[in-house]
């Protein structure tokens, strides 16, 4: 399979006032398009970081990241928010949905951004709640929401795009074990269609899920 993302020599240190942390050093990544990979190590080894990289939110110091054969901190500031917006779907722990938006209006989000029509953005965002099974919870808030529907709407709205690549930052941190198993079901389901979809977990039945585990520690690729 050909490859999506080559994260080569990736290394990023922090400068907050004096204090340096050096989150990532020189980690060597390559994710095939289709592949569901997960990324497993101890809190504070630098996964989230790692993501966001990938994710086109934070430059590395050092090293490059292709992306579909172009290199992406090339990029100028509003190609990179491009790139942003059309290669990638973003999942948190923390649904990070709008409180005040319904299900739908959240989904919508992302088609806004891109310029669709109204009624074209109400017909994709439909769409993709009723596959993920929450079609009658439309108009509910997040606030009317279990955990396991507000994730799933933060899926939707990840989806929503056809981004090329799926993010998820612990995406299931924040749930029961039931609720746990509905979401990397719909995960699973998601690469069985193709998808490619890169998952940070620290909870290892939760990794295992995933065709190929990464582990990092300390900033570096450990197995
Ligand atoms: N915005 C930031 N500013 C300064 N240090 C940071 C920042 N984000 C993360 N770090 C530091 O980088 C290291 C890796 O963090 P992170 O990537 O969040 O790890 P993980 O997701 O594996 O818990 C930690 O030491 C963390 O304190
Ligand atoms: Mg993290």
């Amino acid at each position: 399979m050909s490859s999506l993302v080559q994260a080569q020599q990736i290394t990023k240190e922090y400068q907050t006032g004096p204090v340096k942390a050096l989150a990532l050093q020189g980690v060597n990544l390559t994710v095939s398009k289709g592949e569901f990979l997960s990324i497993i190590g101890p809190s504070g080894s630098g996964k989230s970081t790692l993501l966001s990289v990938i994710g086109g939110l934070c430059t590395p110091t050092r090293g490059s990241l292709k992306v579909d054969g172009f290199n992406v901190y090339d990029l100028p500031q509003e190609k990179l928010a491009d790139y942003r917006r059309e290669y990638i779907g973003f999942v948190f722990q923390q649904f990070q949905l709008i409180p005040y938006l319904t299900a739908l209006e959240n989904v919508m989000l992302p088609l806004v951004a891109a310029g669709l029509k109204n009624n074209q953005q109400v017909a994709a965002a439909k769409e993709v709640l009723e596959k993920v099974g929450l079609g009658q919870k439309t108009q509910r808030l997040p606030s009317q929401l279990s955990g396991g529907e507000q994730e799933r709407v933060a899926i939707s709205r990840a989806i929503v795009n056809k981004p090329p690549l799926i993010l998820a930052d612990e995406p299931t941190g924040a749930l029961d074990s039931r609720t746990t198993e509905e979401i990397l079901e719909l995960l699973a389901q998601l690469h069985s269609e193709g998808q490619t979809i890169i998952m940070i977990t620290h909870n290892p039945k939760v990794a295992a899920r995933a065709q190929r585990i990464v582990e990092i520690v300390d900033g570096k690729i450990a197995s």
